[in-house]
């Protein structure tokens, strides 16, 4: 069997391409579908993947935040203005059903448009927090803000936020304390306009050393 590599070189690179190449290449990718509240009080919601959790105790997961781009100006997109205005987020999970709706609140709308309403979603109260979550959604995170890192070099922000609160679908919540991935149904981003839905699921044992 041939194995034939390409390589390709970022700073070599159109950075759109560089960009597209690297998206491929992440996958599949969780989707954090992120809902806020502006100062005032106005309602946003909108999908980020580059998202991860990066620590177990205390709970904290990562999204980042790329600049808007520039045909539209380039400023903060509204999520994250809106975080380091109030200092607070919930991230909601995409199930299979709602990837169309996910996908809608996508759209670079002026800040103050309700993307709950855009999507035909409806908002449901946090405990904890004050931006509302997607009731539709089989679970979500409430966070408050932990850190904020800009990433040298780039316009992105990467924000952490501690879990103060899941809410998880009583239905996808087993006995083992852990949930039911392929009830869960979720959507994963892979490169361009394409997502995934979960495959099958199997187990393996971790090796125990000593
Ligand atoms: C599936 C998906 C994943 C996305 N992931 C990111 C991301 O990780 N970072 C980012 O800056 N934008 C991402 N976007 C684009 C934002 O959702 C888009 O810019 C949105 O309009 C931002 O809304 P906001 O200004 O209300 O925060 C993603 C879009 C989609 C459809």
């Amino acid at each position: 069997m041939e194995n034939r590599w390409l390589s390709f070189v970022p700073d070599e690179m159109e950075p759109r391409d560089a960009y597209r190449l690297m998206l491929s290449l992440i996958v599949p990718r969780p989707i954090a579908w992120v809902s806020t509240l502006s100062p005032d009080g106005a309602p946003n919601l909108a999908p980020y993947s580059f998202y991860t959790g990066v620590s177990g105790n205390p709970p904290v997961v990562l999204f980042s935040v790329s600049p808007r781009s520039a045909r539209l100006g380039g400023g903060e997109k509204d999520t994250l203005r809106n975080v380091r205005a109030t200092g607070e987020f919930v991230v909601n999970l995409v199930a299979e059903p709602l990837a169309e709706a996910m996908n809608q609140t996508s759209g670079e709308y002026p800040p103050g448009v309700d993307e709950f309403a855009q999507a035909g979603l409806t908002a449901a109260p946090s405990v904890d927090v004050r931006p509302p979550r997607v009731a539709e959604a089989p679970a979500a995170l409430e966070c408050r803000l932990h850190q904020l890192v800009p990433v040298e070099g780039s316009g992105s922000v990467m924000v952490l936020g501690r879990v103060v609160r899941y809410h998880v679908r009583a239905d996808l919540h087993r006995e083992s304390g852990l949930v039911d991935a392929a009830a869960l149904r979720p959507v994963a981003r892979l490169g361009g306009s394409e997502y995934a839905a979960l495959g099958e699921v199997f187990s393996l044992e971790r090796p125990k050393i000593g």
